[in-house]
């Protein structure tokens, strides 16, 4: 009993990290600047990181900077994809209830592992092309490949060291799941999903050079998108992830050591049996059914839907139907006013008048 609630702490530790960096990141960003000073001492104080982890802190403290603005980019960016939906992603980030969200092995947890896997990679290789971070910088293997490029144009400037970025997000956050249970290779592959989905979502940038823009010469770099089209990506692969079991030896592997396999689809007639296939490297995994999110059930990381705004006429996840799971909802009536027919008279003042419109706003029951 004790070892399956230590475990379970050590699980939740990095979303813990987060709530911490999220509400100290004030100080953290004073702290930076004394880091030099203070990282032994910064480090043994942020809660719940592993042995490994402090070493990483202080061997670069200014990392953990961007580590902290990373997580925190993959919480907002969780909470903005999942605004319309039943799950939210509200609880994570929020103190109490923070842990709970993540309890089952759902879906909802494999996104919240990818998305902080990919925003910790993403902050981490912006903060070393911004010469954030002594570490890193530019990617070095794109100014070593120069006569690869294709006649005509040649790398230049400053690549995103993606690479970077990507080891030190698995370094960091792999570094948490020591189970080696079912569960932590599911978080294992979700971050790995995560990094990946950085890394593929690289643009190529050019700038042109000749004679008046004739652009007979061309330099190219490598940079990262807006972390939201990382979002779009994840997002997709949320809807299409794929259920697993964790399986000893079986397939051509030998020896006792888990993995994770697809789960066989479900029989349909007589087709035959199709053989156990690992997932794709690229998808996100989980284990368990999400629950619906309707009540409130925080042993499930349900926070329920008592109280959420709806949209009367829309079809989609935001529709009442859907989001009040058929309990119904409660009209709230009121009058929105703003100014209006704004009029500039010279000179100098602006008249406008008052408009008024009576609105209504549902929420679920
Ligand atoms: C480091 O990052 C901060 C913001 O995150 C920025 O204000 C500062 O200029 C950066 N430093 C360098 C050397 O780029
Ligand atoms: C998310 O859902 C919770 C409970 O269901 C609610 O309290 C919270 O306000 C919601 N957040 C947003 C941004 O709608
Ligand atoms: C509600 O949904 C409809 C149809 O999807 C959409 O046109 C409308 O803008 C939505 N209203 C609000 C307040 O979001």
């Amino acid at each position: 009993m004790l070892r399956l609630s230590t475990c379970s702490s050590l699980r939740y530790f990095y979303l813990l990290l987060a709530v911490t960096l999220l509400q100290t990141s004030g100080n953290f960003r004073v702290m930076s600047s004394v880091v030099a000073l203070g990282a032994h001492v910064i480090c043994s104080r942020i809660p719940g990181l592993t042995a490994r982890q402090r070493d990483m802190c202080r061997q670069a403290p200014d990392a953990m900077v961007a580590v902290g603005d990373g997580v925190k980019l993959g919480v907002m960016e969780c909470q903005e994809q999942f605004r319309n939906r039943r799950w939210n992603c509200s609880a994570i980030g929020s103190g109490n209830v923070f842990g709970h969200v993540v309890v089952v092995g759902s879906r909802e947890a494999a996104f919240t592992y990818a998305v902080s896997s990919a925003g910790v990679a993403f902050a981490v290789t912006a903060a070393c092309s911004r010469g954030n971070i002594s570490a890193c910088g530019c990617d070095p293997s794109h100014k070593a490949r120069k006569e690869l490029a294709p006649s005509g144009w040649k790398w230049g400037g400053c690549s995103a060291d993606v690479g970077y970025g990507m080891r030190f997000a698995r370094r960091f956050l792999d570094a948490r799941e020591i189970e080696g249970d079912t569960r932590s290779l599911m978080n294992l592959h979700n971050n790995k999903a995560g990094r990946k989905a950085v890394k593929v979502s690289l643009l190529t940038e050019c700038k042109c050079h000749g004679v008046s823009g004739s652009c007979t010469m061309k330099t190219c770099w490598k940079t990262l998108p807006p972390f939201r089209k990382i979002g779009d990506n994840l997002m997709r692969k949320y809807s299409r992830a794929r259920p697993v079991v964790a399986l000893s030896g079986g397939g051509r592997r030998v020896g006792k050591k888990l993995h994770l396999m697809l789960k066989k689809p479900p029989p349909r007639g007589q087709q035959p049996p199709t053989p156990l296939r690992a997932p794709r490297r690229s998808d996100l995994v989980y284990l368990e059914e999400s629950p619906n999110y309707c009540e409130r059930d925080l042993s499930t990381g349900s926070l329920g839907t008592v109280g959420r705004q709806c949209n009367r006429t829309s079809k989609g996840t935001d529709g009442c139907d859907l989001m009040c799971c058929g309990r119904g909802y409660n009209t709230h009536q009121y009058t929105r006013t703003w100014q209006c027919h704004c009029k500039f008279h010279w000179c100098c003042y602006v008249n406008c008048d008052t408009c008024s419109e009576r609105t209504e706003e549902y929420t679920c029951k």
